[in-house]
């Protein structure tokens, strides 16, 4: 099956038609979504919090992304893979951005890249648009500027925040932008930004009127336990289940009924 492509995703909006986001780290979650039917792959640098257990995604790498971005890759055929420029890997120069979103792309797998904040990366996104790189913006809580935000806290509030808001998205269009993920801030200014854009936006805490939707995939199938923002929904429980069949085992193990027959080789 073709993958889907930039294309595919700007045109969902033109119809009206919903995109699907998920973020995956490895092969067997990318197979499940990719199979599920989410539209695109992200491969977030959540990972730094869900699977390395950092309270941040700031101590996250270009090689660690790198070698999930890969794990990825193998394992989905459909969906768009879209890898995250970690911290520090396009905030210092220009040239940073492209030589490390192109590992993402040549080494990775992935189809393009997402960066992190507005006016100050325009020039980088530029230059990655140039160099045939597709680039999806990520405003709002911005999670690699947590210490700057003073905490995970919704942003965009306010007349002054929301029009910068606007503005920044409406610069990253112009930069080449093919989608822009808005995290956490007001629904009613995600309309506005969604509204004022001709490129898709992709929400995360940021309602409804999004022309997109994406989750982390430990958060959507209730993985991950530390803690749970409101915009979360949990549509499975999988730590839950994952505990109880772990408990199960080690019942048997210790009972002495696993392995039978079933399980054992002559
Ligand atoms: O890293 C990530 O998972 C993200 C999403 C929350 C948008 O950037």
């Amino acid at each position: 099956m073709p993958r889907l492509t930039v294309r595919h995703i700007a045109a969902f909006k033109g119809k009206g038609e919903r995109v699907a986001m998920v973020t995956a780290y490895d092969a067997t979650f990318a197979r499940l979504i990719d199979e599920a039917g989410a539209e695109m792959l992200l491969v977030g640098d959540s990972v730094g919090m869900v699977v390395q257990g950092h309270d941040s995604t700031l101590p996250v790498t270009m090689d660690q992304m790198v070698y999930h971005t890969q794990a990825v890759a193998r394992g989905s055929e459909r969906a768009l893979i879209v890898a995250d420029l970690p911290f520090m890997s396009y905030q210092a120069s220009d040239d940073d951005a492209v030589r490390n979103a192109g590992r993402l792309i040549a080494e990775g797998g992935a189809q393009a890249v997402k960066l992190e904040g507005g006016g100050r990366v325009l020039s980088a996104v530029r230059r990655m648009v140039d160099a045939g790189i597709p680039v999806m913006g990520h405003l709002g809580l911005t999670p690699q500027s947590v210490n700057a935000f003073g905490g995970f806290k919704v942003q965009g509030r306010g007349d002054e925040a929301a029009e910068k808001l606007v503005e920044d998205a409406l610069r990253l269009q112009d930069a080449g932008a093919f989608a822009l993920v808005i995290e956490t801030i007001p629904a009613e200014l995600a309309k506005r930004v969604t509204d004022a854009l001709t490129i898709p936006t992709i929400g995360i805490g940021a309602g409804i009127d999004c022309d997109g939707q994406v989750l982390v995939c430990y958060d959507m199938l209730g993985l991950f336990e530390g803690f749970m923002p409101k915009f979360v929904k949990r549509y499975a429980s999988l730590a839950e289940a994952a505990r109880e069949a772990t408990k199960r085992y080690v019942e048997e193990v210790k009972a002495g009924t696993f392995p039978s027959e079933e399980h054992s080789f002559h």
